[in-house]
């Protein structure tokens, strides 16, 4: 089955945020579009709005005059749900309550043909649940967009227990033909994105609840040195506390408060404070005027070492060889079975975060994960209280004589990358395991939807096949919750990834 002809007419209920992102998307492409909802006067609203923006877009060239012209003139304001009597595909962007959106289903349902398309672009409610109710609910899918949606190109098109195929591909196609990249997949909690998204603000947040750094710290460790293009604590400020909190929870909940995605009780009491982040003036961070942004920690210049001794492979951090070499610090190399580290000339050693505590070893500093150590201008180390200051000072130097800055937190297992990587990655292959989507579609959600520099699965590959499992295996040895615990899935490719590489 192939996109919804332009031709045919296309309804948005709900006309606020979302419903006028998507109206807009449907319009530009080339459908009569028709805007509902319940509040008076708020249809109309939304098409004036939806108006400025087409004026917006000729202003920019990215519009001509024509074409606003006529996108305008298929746009119409509905007074009654009856007048959506003849459109193919009904997308409705209402308030996120369930019994709020199946009423209007079913009264839609009333209304329109029996092969309209029907879509819910729900970010947290079951799409099985929405459609549950319908006389015909193989025509139900999710088209979840991403705000704003005329900009974002995700839409995760959500199959629901129920939904027919060829309405899941009409759907998809018709999203495709919007411009849009869909991903198809089941429906699951928090779909693609805000599933397998949760570690990346909860891991942040538990550094933090650990006194492991604080947030300007943590957020610039995961920048520098991760390649998020933000961090959790200014991510989760722009977004809302109270909506990503709240996404956190109905993801924990529908999975029947599995410890994996626990919440957390700091940003729970950032948001019982009334701190939302920017829209009410402080979050994580004071946005006020005039508030002064605090800087990340960053450690005193140190002398670099002599020389280091490099024993094993570094394998996500074999490129810090050429580094050191490149900044005129010999190295030496020794061939090791048993254990990758840099011995630093004092006697202490450097080892790549591997989700261990530091106060296990004598006079050991880790170094967190980068996602390309040549590239990052951060990195972050951390030891236990009895580690010489000898040890400490060179690695910092080591670090500074390659360019980049050294933030030192907490002796926090895992650090800050390499646990939020780790376990982003798991989730990552548990979500594929579990039919969610394909690896492909997955890695594409998470590039789209939030931006990551590279797919979790595109990730694991790149530092190798056992690295995030034996990471959530320390992890879970220091935290027995189980909210380490590394998946099946994620054992079954590391073992896998052994058998191909031979180690095993
Ligand atoms: N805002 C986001 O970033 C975002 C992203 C993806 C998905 N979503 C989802 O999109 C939906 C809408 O979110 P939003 O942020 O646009 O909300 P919003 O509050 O901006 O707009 C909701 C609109 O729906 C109208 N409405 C409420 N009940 C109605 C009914 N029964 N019939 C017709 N209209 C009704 C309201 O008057 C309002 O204009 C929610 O399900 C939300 O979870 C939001």
């Amino acid at each position: 089955m192939t996109a919804l002809d332009l031709s045919s007419p296309v309804a948005v209920v709900g006309t606020g945020t979302m419903g006028q992102g998507i109206a807009q998307v449907a319009l530009v492409a080339g459908h009569p579009v028709r805007l509902y909802d319940a509040a008076d006067g708020r249809a109309r609203e939304a098409a004036d709005a939806i108006g400025a923006r087409l004026d917006r877009l000729v202003e920019k060239e990215r519009l001509t005059a024509a074409e606003r012209d006529a996108a305008r003139a298929r746009l119409r304001p509905a007074a009654e749900l009856g007048e959506l009597a003849d459109c193919t595909l009904v997308v409705e962007a209402v308030l996120e309550r369930l019994d709020v959106k199946q009423e209007l289903f079913r009264a839609l349902e009333d209304i329109v043909s029996d092969d309209c398309l029907l879509a819910t672009n729900t970010s947290s409610l079951s799409v099985t649940a929405i459609g549950g109710a319908l006389r015909v609910p193989g025509r139900f899918v999710g088209l979840h967009f991403f705000n704003p949606a005329p900009l974002l190109p995700l839409v995760e098109v959500v199959s629901g227990f129920a939904t027919d195929v060829t309405y899941a591909t009409r759907a998809y196609e018709t999203a495709r033909a919007w411009g849009k990249t869909p991903v198809a997949c089941a429906d699951t909690p928090g779909f693609i994105v805000n599933r397998v998204a949760r570690p990346f603000y909860a891991e942040a947040f538990a550094v933090y609840e650990s006194q492991g750094a604080d947030p300007a710290t943590i957020d610039a460790v995961l920048r520098e040195s991760g390649g998020f293009r933000m961090g959790a604590f200014e991510l989760t400020d722009l977004i809302g506390q109270d909506v990503n909190e709240s996404v956190t929870h109905s993801v924990w909940r529908s999975f029947f408060q599995d410890v994996r995605f626990t919440p957390s009780l700091a940003q729970r009491r950032l948001v019982e404070s009334g701190r939302l982040g920017r829209k009410s003036g402080q979050g994580w961070y004071d946005h006020r005027d005039g508030a002064e942004r605090p800087e990340p920690h960053t450690a005193e210049p140190a002398e670099p070492p002599a020389y280091v001794v490099a024993e094993g492979d570094l394998g996500p951090a074999s490129e810090l060889l050429a580094l050191i070499r490149e900044a005129g610090i010999q190295v030496r190399e020794e061939d090791e079975d048993n254990g990758t580290r840099l011995v630093l000339p004092g006697g202490g050693q450097l080892v790549l975060a591997d989700g261990q505590t530091s106060v296990e070893f004598r006079d050991v500093v880790y170094f967190d994960l980068a996602l390309d150590y040549r590239a990052a201008t951060r990195v972050a180390l951390s030891h236990a209280p009895n580690t010489s200051p000898v040890t400490v000072a060179e690695a910092t130097g080591l670090f500074q004589a390659l360019g980049k800055k050294v933030s030192v937190i907490g002796d926090v297992p895992g650090m800050i990358v390499a646990r939020t990587v780790a376990r982003i990655i798991d989730l990552a292959h548990d979500a594929v395991a579990k039919g969610v989507a394909t690896e492909d579609d997955v890695d594409t959600a998470m590039r789209l939807g939030v931006n990551y520099p590279l797919g979790p699965l595109e990730w694991s590959r790149r530092l190798g096949g056992g690295w995030a499992c034996s990471v959530l295996d320390n992890l879970h040895q220091c935290d027995p919750s189980g909210r380490y615990a590394p998946s099946l899935a994620l054992y079954r490719h590391a073992y896998a990834s052994d058998e191909r590489e031979g180690t095993s």
